[in-house]
């Protein structure tokens, strides 16, 4: 029987660009509205169906991950951690998760990233069980500051840049990416770029060019969001209030999530409420408990 996929969260880095906010704490341990940071990737991983998760980051905010989450038994699923020393590029996390992924086929989603949209599940689900692997695709207003990805009317990946003066198409490819298990050897192969770090759609190559890359748009209706400065952090999280105060639903509880996979049962889910308090998160809980 075929390995399940396993979940990697890479949340390193020094947020240098949200300093001072970002001087002595992660920063996706900040808040984007009323939840961490990391609560909104791992909301994707969890409803692409991976319990196992490897969480990465620095050596000086492990222990504040750890303490966050946990061994994962609060949220129905296995956190692992472990550090990442000197960032050296995102397929980092490949080496780094060699011994936790095991053989296993994996999914990478970065630490700041936040994804939400009707279809993201489906989405998500089939990128979890193709073969190979899996970019995604979304038009932004300047695809500059990320790695571009042209693909023709078929859906063929013809050609992907990380951050190109001249880019080739007006899509970005969003901070998740699906690998099977050759992931951590193609990602040990791979040489620093010009900016001395090894580069995730190089990664990505090694599949494009043995004819295994599949690529998929996220359309209109999904919304992928940028926490990397103070302005793009304020937008995400009016963009979370304004969908949850309107609809009265939780983006990214994973709790819930839990909750609707199967994952924890309903007593465990109100023991949890009750650990949470009085936050507004946790009488959310408590209301999805009864
Ligand atoms: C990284 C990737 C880039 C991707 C982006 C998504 O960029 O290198 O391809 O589009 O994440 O957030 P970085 O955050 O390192 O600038």
């Amino acid at each position: 029987m075929a390995k399940s996929r396993k979940g990697i969260v890479l949340a390193g880095g020094s947020g240098t660009r949200l300093h001072p906010c970002t001087s002595s704490i992660s920063k996706q341990l900040l808040p984007v509205f009323d939840k961490p940071m990391i609560y909104y990737p791992l909301s994707v991983l969890m409803l692409g169906g991976m319990r196992e998760i490897l969480v990465i980051s620095t050596p000086r905010d492990l222990p504040r991950f750890k303490e966050l989450l946990g061994d994962g038994s609060a949220f129905g699923v296995e956190f692992t951690f472990a550090e990442q020393a000197n960032p050296e590029g995102l397929p980092q996390a490949f080496t780094i998760g060699e011994e936790f992924l095991a053989g296993s086929p994996s999914c990478l989603v970065l630490g700041d990233n936040l994804f939400y949209g009707a279809r993201l599940s489906e989405s998500v689900k089939s990128a979890a069980a193709a073969q190979g692997g899996t970019l995604f695709a979304y038009h932004v207003s300047d695809v500059r500051a990320y790695g571009v990805i042209e693909m023709d009317d078929a859906g063929q990946v013809l050609s992907l840049e990380e951050k190109p003066p001249h880019p080739r198409s007006g899509h970005a490819v969003p901070g998740i990416y699906f690998f099977d298990e050759r992931a951590p050897k193609f990602a040990a192969g791979l040489k620093p770029s010009k900016r001395g770090e090894t580069e995730i759609l190089e990664l990505a190559r090694c599949y494009l060019d043995e004819g295994s890359l599949r690529a998929e748009k996220f359309g209109r209706g999904t919304a992928w969001l940028d926490t990397g400065t103070a302005e793009s952090l304020l937008d995400a999280a009016s963009f979370v209030h304004a969908i949850q105060s309107r609809q009265g639903l939780m983006i990214a509880c994973l709790e819930e999530i839990a909750f609707h996979q199967g994952w924890l049962s309903k007593d465990q889910l109100a023991a949890r409420a009750n650990s949470l308090g009085k936050s507004f998160y946790g009488q959310y809980l408590r209301r999805i408990a009864e």
